[in-house]
């Protein structure tokens, strides 16, 4: 176990190291540089008017910013808890359904997959392991190719689901800014090793380890970055977290909101949605929250965080990614530094075949 780990304490800081290479390994021989086009030849020609996603937890977050992404270039998605889905299948009419799963093995998933396939929809899985019961049910698989996972809270594979969702949207949709995606997936591996060697999230975790509840908060593709660094931050600190997508902070959350009560909000970019979110970064700010902001320093949210977690100006999907890297380091240090079972997180399973 302990060569498995390479010298790591935990699979799961080893894991969040493999990111740049799981990223490489997801983007290799599917992108045409040259062209500044992505191929998905071997899925056949999908071109879909609509898509609904299915997917649980992490993948679930993962989910949310790919039906953005389909959004973004015109067509109609949605992304539903696999478990909500199966129960009340809503009108598919000629949507392509996408799971989205790690393992291909989550009950839930394979249960919404199996009633949509029913009412004679196409379905795609989004997944790591090939020959996956989802694999071979599916009508089609695109593999993300991030190499095992051991720990059971997800962290390369859900950075490597990003990036493979960026090359399906972009294979399946006339975006307008394919090339500039492209340039910024391509220099993403690099920039996420900067982040990792560089972040101070390991002194951020330590000065608020003991603090009550953790918030994290960002809009449009930053809300399922936030999301997910609040699922992970419970998953194995244990500690009460939730993500909130910023603008609806104030719509009850809020109360919640105290000195003791660190807030993580994640701010690219300088256009409107940023700009409100920094207006929502005040309001927590001003019930004397601790801020922490995640952020590329195009606003001035720094003048109202007590910390900045930088990463570099790039495209707001790669920031995505970026930002994730630090929250995913906040937790695990969290974590470590609480002397929990970062690996076995208690009560959790790394593929639940149970619905
Ligand atoms: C379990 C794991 C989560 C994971 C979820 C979905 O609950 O503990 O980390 O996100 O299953 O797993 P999947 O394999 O479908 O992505």
């Amino acid at each position: 176990e302990e060569t498995g780990k390479s010298g790591y304490d935990h699979y799961m800081i080893k894991e969040i190291h493999e990111q740049p290479r799981a990223l490489r390994q997801c983007l290799r021989e599917r992108v045409d540089e040259m062209a500044g086009t992505v191929d998905l030849d071997d899925l056949g020609d999908l071109s879909p008017t609509g898509v609904q996603f299915v997917a649980c937890g992490t993948s679930y977050h993962a989910a949310l910013y790919g039906a953005h992404l389909f959004r973004e270039a015109g067509i109609p998605a949605q992304a539903f808890l696999a478990s909500e889905y199966a129960t009340s299948v809503p009108p598919i009419g000629d949507a392509l359904v996408i799971g989205v799963t790690q393992s291909g093995e989550t009950a839930d998933t394979l249960s919404a997959l199996r009633a949509a396939e029913k009412r004679g929809a196409r379905t795609l899985v989004v997944t790591n392991v090939v020959g996956s019961t989802a694999a071979r049910e599916c009508d089609h698989a695109f593999y993300i190719r991030a190499g095992p996972e051991i720990g059971v809270a997800a962290s390369k594979t859900f950075s490597s689901q990003l990036a493979a969702l960026n090359l399906l949207t972009l294979g399946m949709t006339q975006g307008d800014d394919t090339r500039e995606v492209i340039n910024a997936l391509r220099e993403l591996p690099g920039d996420l090793q900067r982040i990792l060697d560089e972040s101070s999230a390991e002194a951020v975790a330590e000065l608020y380890q003991d603090a009550g509840a953790y918030f994290f908060i960002g809009r449009g593709l930053q809300f399922p970055v936030a999301l997910e660094g609040a699922l992970k931050m419970k998953e194995i600190t244990y500690k009460h977290a939730e993500g909130f997508a910023a603008g609806e902070l104030k719509h009850g959350p809020l109360a919640l909101v105290t000195a003791d009560t660190p807030v993580f909000a994640v701010v690219i970019g300088d256009d409107e949605k940023a700009r409100k979110t920094v207006g929502n970064v005040k309001e927590v700010e001003a019930r004397d929250a601790p801020v922490v902001a995640i952020t590329d320093g195009q606003t001035d949210v720094h003048r109202y965080a007590d910390h900045v977690l930088q990463i570099p100006e790039t495209h707001p999907r790669a920031a995505a990614v970026l930002a994730n890297a630090h929250l995913q380091l906040l937790s695990y240090h969290t974590a470590a530094k609480l002397g929990r079972n970062i690996d076995k997180p208690r009560n959790l399973a790394k593929s639940v075949t149970v619905e």
